[in-house]
């Protein structure tokens, strides 16, 4: 029976979250099940949810619902089903979410899901629902199974887990603990794996991966720029990339090393957040913008040639008209290749959701709708900007024409370009000679 059970995942939110559920789906592998993309086929659906906006959060159980179905039509015919939320809304609801979709089985925290396994047996042996969400005393990470081959050429790994910043609008605090760095030579060995499988791109991640202090091989703390220094001595591995930061970490090392360390992209996500001094204060972003100017003037004279990206809250509780207008101001004076903008949304626990003023929601949607047409607007003139170079690309799928292949940019964007299937892997210069609204297009040019 068992190499017959089939798993369904399905994944919101973050780059943690889907790191998370390769490592679920790589170690439940390991425990005979097979993924599968059909959820009527599924005998375990997980949720692997998040929780930083209620929208996010609220989807969950709108599909929780449709997924009930599917159990009650799978009984009918004799099949069981178990349905696992995990994740962050697993982690902040813990057993409310079973009282609010008594179809859930399982509800497990982020830092428990090497216990899945178990836990699934348990649920069944028992018959009744088990939520798991203390932060356990052991590491997830020593209890999952090596990295299974890769399936594709570029990887994210997980160096850095939970924040001590507390942002007051931010729930990771609360469902993804404190800071926590992994040791470089677990980070090591497992980037190791990922390119004997073929990854020749790895994102390291961290809710504040700049604060990533890890145990090196010789007792030493390792800061970032110390990994990434170690990490490119891996042969095979030919780009690192890291997200997300916070400018407070941002220290001379880790900016230096954008100038001098070649596998190092020139790309950076930055998120500043909001324009406005007193915004800035109230949200305890600990730096102005003036902080923030001078800091990206700071890595732009290490590496000139630099995308940068950024994460922004409009509406946050008491933001005028002239605060807005400051974080357009400031987006407008720094100049990004691309941003994440987000309507502020009050997250029960944290600090902002109590605080006075909170901003309608049509203001809300009139500023998030005015900062997306200038997030657009330099987002096509980067893209434009890269018309007539040519960068090294690494292909990564092929593509939906036949002959085609996609690949990144060293600035995190897609390119297009005609290429024989055994560049899949390879690093190749392409000269763009056009875009869409979201990728490039070129034509590979002999090395
Ligand atoms: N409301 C809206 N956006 C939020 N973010 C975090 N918390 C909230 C919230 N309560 C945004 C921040 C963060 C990104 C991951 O999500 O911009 O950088
Ligand atoms: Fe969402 Fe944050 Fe959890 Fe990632 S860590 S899934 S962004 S709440």
């Amino acid at each position: 029976m068992g190499n017959a059970r089939k798993v369904y995942v399905r994944t919101f939110g973050c780059q943690m979250n889907v790191y998370d559920s390769e490592r679920m789906t790589e170690a439940l592998s390991a425990q005979g099940y097979a993924e599968t993309e059909t959820l009527d086929d599924a005998d375990l659906v997980i949720l692997n949810t998040c929780h930083i906006r209620e929208k996010a959060a609220e989807k969950v159980y709108s599909d929780l619902g449709r997924i009930r179905q599917v159990k009650d039509a799978r009984a009918e015919v004799g099949s069981d089903t178990v349905i696992a939320v995990v994740g962050c809304v697993a982690q902040a609801e813990g057993a409310e979410i079973v009282r609010r979709a008594p179809a859930v089985d399982l509800v497990v925290g982020p830092q428990s899901y090497h216990r899945l396994g178990e836990l699934i047996a348990r649920t069944r042996a028992e018959n009744r629902a088990l939520v798991e969400t203390q932060f356990p005393e052991e590491e997830k990470f020593n209890h999952l199974p090596q990295r299974a081959p890769s399936r594709g050429v570029t990887a994210f790994l997980t160096v850095q887990e939970g924040c001590d910043k507390f942002c007051t609008f931010c729930v990771v605090p609360y469902t993804r603990g404190m800071e926590y760095s992994r040791a470089v030579v677990e980070v090591e060995k497992e980037a190791r794996a990922l390119v004997a499988g073929g990854v020749r791109e790895v994102t390291l991640l961290g809710q504040n991966v700049n604060g990533y202090h890890g145990e090196g091989p010789d007792r030493r703390t390792y800061s970032l720029a110390d990994l990434v220094r170690h990490l490119s001595g891996i042969e095979g591995l030919e780009r690192l990339r890291y997200t997300t930061s916070h400018p407070r970490d941002m220290d001379d090392d880790l900016i230096a090393a954008h100038g001098n360390e070649p596998k190092l992209m020139p790309y950076l996500h930055l998120p500043f957040q909001s324009g406005a001094d007193r915004i800035l204060a109230a949200m305890n972003r600990k730096h102005t913008a003036a902080e923030y100017s001078s800091l990206v003037a700071r890595i732009r004279a290490a590496q000139p040639d630099l995308a940068l990206s950024t994460d922004i809250i409009v509406g946050f509780p008491g933001e005028t008209d002239a605060e807005f207008q400051a974080t357009l101001d400031l987006y407008s004076q720094i100049g990004f290749a691309a941003a994440y903008s987000f309507k502020y949304s009050p997250r029960p626990g944290t600090p902002a959701e109590k605080m006075d003023q909170q901003v309608p929601e049509d203001v809300k949607a009139e500023r998030l709708a005015r900062l997306q047409k200038l997030v657009e607007q330099q987002q096509q003139a980067f893209a434009a900007g890269c018309v007539g170079r040519t960068l090294p690309v690494l292909f990564e799928r092929p593509g939906r024409r036949p002959g085609q292949l996609i690949g990144r940019s060293p600035y995190l964007q897609s390119v297009y370009a005609e290429a024989p299937a055994e560049m899949l892997g390879r690093i190749v210069p392409v000269e763009i000679s056009g875009f869409g609204p979201n990728s490039l297009n070129g034509v590979i040019r002999p090395e």
